[in-house]
């Protein structure tokens, strides 16, 4: 595609200084196909939700809980609490932690794209062993590989997008993968709606359809290129310049490609990358990182991705309507998304942070409350309640959407320092997956002991974000990465006492 020509910083970890590059057909269709690894891991989050309401499927693997289910005196609250159902959803998260360590140094070793192509390889195992599943065993089976498939994805895909994107769009590109995992949630809904008709075996299309964006990426990452900076960290210069030249569409590379061998060469020598990440002067960046991930999975918002269906079901809407209701928080997540892409440049991560959590609090407070005043253990609820609730349920999905969710992957992506970028973004996945796995397991039987208070107990949370994104979190909008610590960490009213210089040098002695 041709492009302008335009002056700023490459995609190889660079700051302040001025490179050339076009926007090049290159790098939007690698930034497409990578980010089709949020495709996947949006697919799996949506899906699993809508199968576990499915009758046919609880029948085959949770016999226990479709009884209770049907039971008419069955506490509304407790109708799935049983641990291995949980643990269907929940076992993904847990192997996609361990995957995403293994995948920071196959990122390193043997390159982003090949990292890329194992998770694609992983995914489609994993959705044939789902599809195929005879028992629990093989169900199981396949929800871990389907998390290694995560873990390899969630850990090179936004890595690979940053370093091939040039500095101006690299924002926009990040989120790209946070709306295609939203898009992903929809297409599940959607998936789980068509199948949930289709007796007695709609959820094995529902676990197999997996396996189409895992193709798309897995075709797909046969014709994306490696980025330039993993060629120059392994060695290969050559080949590095060949690219940088063909993905920034432009001949005059040498200075970006100076300042990715200069930035490859320092982190070179620092061999202990996690060993550096633990220093004072990355601790901010590193407590920052892991307090942005925990408080996404905290504001509640997998309870409605994982068990939108199920948690409809519970306030009295019949099947059908549960997994059309998922459909629209589904279509609701995907919209507000898209207008995170648009202001997240303009607006700041901060102001965006603040007014969302303002937003959330206030409509999990009126649910909780609705909830328990109208939705005792064993009645059903009006429908217009039921109505209300899905409406607030919207307010606090686009809340989410526009901002925990996306800038709970960008912030960290853009604060740590190129030397322990790759380790430090490895705490931001792996603290996703395990609140997410914690969230997952726990919430259907948080649910069945505190009832509607549980959605008290997420509005808490949201406060105490709300207080954080006020005074612990700095503003990173429009700051070249390489001046973060300069400009952002140094300057702030609490974080500046790890810059405090006697501890540096003591620190590097
Ligand atoms: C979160 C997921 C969540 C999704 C919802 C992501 O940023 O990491 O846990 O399900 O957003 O859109």
């Amino acid at each position: 595609m041709p492009g302008v020509v335009i002056a700023e910083s490459g995609g190889g970890g660079g700051g302040g200084e001025d490179f050339p590059a076009k926007l090049t057909k290159q790098v939007i269709v690698c930034s497409i196909i990578a980010a089709c690894g949020g495709l996947m891991f949006g697919y799996d989050i949506g899906i699993s939700g809508g199968v576990t309401s499915m009758d046919d499927f609880l029948i085959k693997f949770f016999p226990l809980v479709y009884a209770k289910k049907h039971h008419v005196k069955e506490n509304n609250y407790c109708k799935y609490d049983n641990q291995y159902l949980q643990l269907f959803t929940s076992s993904l998260y847990l192997a996609a932690i361990v995957a995403s360590f293994i995948a920071s140094m196959t990122c390193k070793k043997f390159g982003r794209k090949v990292t890329i192509q194992a998770a694609s390889v992983f995914f489609v195992m994993g959705s044939v062993l789902n599809a195929a599943a005879k028992d629990l065993g093989m169900l199981i089976a396949g929800r871990i590989c389907l998390g290694v498939g995560v873990g390899f994805g969630n850990q090179a895909v936004p890595l690979f997008i940053s370093e091939i994107a040039p500095t101006r769009y690299r924002g926009a590109l990040n989120i790209c993968f946070q709306l295609l995992i939203t898009v992903g949630i929809l297409l599940a809904n959607f998936v789980n709606y068509g199948t949930s008709r289709l007796h007695p075996y709609g959820w094995r299309i529902s676990l197999g359809g997996a396996a189409v964006p895992a193709l798309i990426l897995l075709v797909g990452s046969l014709l994306i290129v490696e980025t330039p900076t993993s060629l120059i960290e392994r060695g290969k210069k050559d080949e590095g310049l060949k690219i940088l030249r063909k993905i920034r569409g432009v001949e005059d590379v040498e200075k970006e490609y100076e300042m990715i061998l200069r930035a490859t060469e320092s982190a070179a020598i620092e061999k202990h990358s996690y060993r550096k990440l633990m220093q004072r002067s990355n601790r901010p960046q590193l407590l920052v990182t892991i307090a942005l991930q925990i408080f996404q999975q905290f504001t509640g918002i997998n309870v409605i991705m994982f068990y939108a269906p199920v948690l409809f079901q519970t306030i009295g809407f019949g099947s059908d309507a549960s997994l059309l209701s998922a459909v629209v928080t589904g279509g609701v997540n995907v919209l507000a998304t898209f207008v995170a892409n648009l202001i997240v440049d303009k607006a700041g991560r901060k102001s965006l942070l603040i007014e969302a959590a303002v937003q959330m609090f206030i409509a999990q407070s009126v649910m909780g409350g609705i909830l328990t005043t109208h939705l005792k253990a064993t009645n059903s609820m009006s429908n217009k309640y039921a109505m209300i609730v899905l409406l607030l349920i919207c307010v606090f999905v686009s809340g989410f959407a526009w901002s925990w969710g996306p800038l709970g992957w960008l912030i960290p992506s853009e604060i740590f320092p190129l030397e322990v970028r790759n380790a430090g973004f490895f705490f931001a996945v792996a603290t996703n997956m395990l609140f997410t796995f914690l969230i997952a397991q726990a919430f259907l039987t948080m649910l069945c002991h505190m009832q509607s208070g549980i959605f008290f107990f997420f509005a808490a949370w949201v406060l105490i974000m709300f207080l954080f994104a006020i005074f612990l979190l700095p503003e990173t909008k429009g700051i070249p990465i390489d001046e973060m610590t300069e400009r952002v960490w140094k300057k702030h009213w609490y974080w500046k006492k790890y810059y405090n210089s006697d501890d540096i040098k003591k620190e590097s002695t």
